[in-house]
């Protein structure tokens, strides 16, 4: 079968590799559908994920068909369509009991990273009834591609952590896919404002489109200032972090009001200031989270019943052939004004 393969650092390949075969009685085979590319896997590109090592096949997003199943899985069958989680969850250890699968003792973020992933004709996936999620007859697979990873992740590091309420003031920063998908999943609860706050003139307008009430570009360094007077200098009840840099974390800080709650979600490379001498006693919470995937079965009943529509989130399409393309496109995404691309395998 064809994968794109990670070989080291700037070395992304298609290779020829052997399908995979079930290892274990809780595993499944699926025949990939549809994938897409995750900025992680741009991480991974660039040598920043120390546990991806060189022959791996990328990936962690996907839909596709049950091509084979081991002896322990009873949920799927041959033939079933199903969403495969960027997280695999036992269901079974202390992690999995209290609802934190991404911290699974023999799964969490494996996919694409120290198993082999799903940007593939065929991918094995461990823990495969308590992993996957069977796709409702009828839906729209390429839009339910968002529910891997993206959504999941906007939503339960972003809104509920956040603690997004009704009538509430929120900023997100950063409207990458990530920060959209927090932007969608946040209305739901329909705060008062959202504010979103991003260096690219695109994306806010594209936030704009998806329900954002005001736009902020931080490229001046003025963002605090600019959120302050848009909330008569009282802040904002829910502060997301959705880029991943200190500048970022640093203005969560600078607008959060009395009482509210920051909310991280960006992967932080590098140590940050937390200003406790300024915050200590706002009555503030600060929260971070790895995606656990827990609210897929809630979101799939959200997008089949079109009180989410996470299609919105597909600019391009491409074909597994062209996987490098669709990697150099989603890259450029400035350039290229690219939110999520499918591949079609
Ligand atoms: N916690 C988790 O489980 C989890 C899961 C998936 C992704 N993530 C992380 O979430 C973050 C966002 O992911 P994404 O795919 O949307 O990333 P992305 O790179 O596509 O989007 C980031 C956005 O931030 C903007 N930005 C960059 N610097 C900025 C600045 N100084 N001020 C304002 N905006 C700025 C960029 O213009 C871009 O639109 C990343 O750090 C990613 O690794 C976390
Ligand atoms: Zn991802
Ligand atoms: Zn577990």
């Amino acid at each position: 079968m064809k994968a794109l393969v990670y070989n080291g650092p700037g070395l992304g390949v298609i290779e020829d590799r052997p399908k995979p075969v079930i290892q274990a009685p809780g595993d499944a085979v699926v025949k990939v559908l549809k994938t897409t590319i995750c900025g992680t896997d741009l991480h991974i590109l660039k040598g920043d994920v120390a546990s991806c090592l060189p022959g791996r096949v990328l990936g962690h997003e996907g839909v596709g068909i049950i091509d084979s199943i081991g002896a322990g899985v009873t949920a799927f069958h041959a033939g079933d369509h199903v969403l495969i989680s960027c997280i695999s969850s036992c269901g079974k250890c202390e992690y999995c009991r209290r609802g934190m699968y991404s911290h699974c003792l023999t799964g969490g973020w494996i996919l694409g990273n120290t198993i082999d992933g799903t940007q593939a004709e065929y991918v094995r996936t461990p823990h495969a009834d308590t992993s996957l999620y069977p796709i409702p007859e009828g839906a729209d697979e390429e839009a339910l591609v968002m529910l891997s990873d993206i959504l999941p992740t906007g939503f339960e590091c972003g809104v509920l952590n956040g603690k997004v309420a009704p009538g509430c003031t929120v900023a997100i920063v950063g409207a990458g896919p990530i920060g959209l998908a927090a932007l969608l999943t946040a209305q739901f609860y329909s705060p008062a404002e959202i504010i979103m706050v991003d260096l690219d003139d695109n994306r806010l307008a594209v936030a704009r489109q998806f329900g954002a009430t005001q736009t902020i570009n931080s490229s001046d360094g003025k963002a605090a200032a600019a959120g302050m007077a848009l909330t008569e200098g009282r802040g904002v009840d829910t502060a997301i972090e959705a880029v991943g840099v200190a500048a970022t974390f640093q203005l969560c800080q600078d607008v959060i009001a009395p009482g509210g709650t920051i909310a991280n979600i960006g992967v932080h490379g590098h140590k940050v200031d937390l200003h406790l001498e300024r915050l200590w006693s706002q009555n503030i919470a600060i929260t971070t989270r790895l995606v656990d995937t827990v609210t897929t079965p809630m979101l799939l009943k959200t997008v089949q019943s079109k009180k989410l529509d996470p299609s919105r989130l597909i600019t391009h399409r491409f074909k597994l052939a062209q996987i490098l393309e669709a990697y150099d496109t989603f890259g450029r995404a400035a350039d290229s004004k690219a939110l999520k691309v499918i591949i079609s395998i």
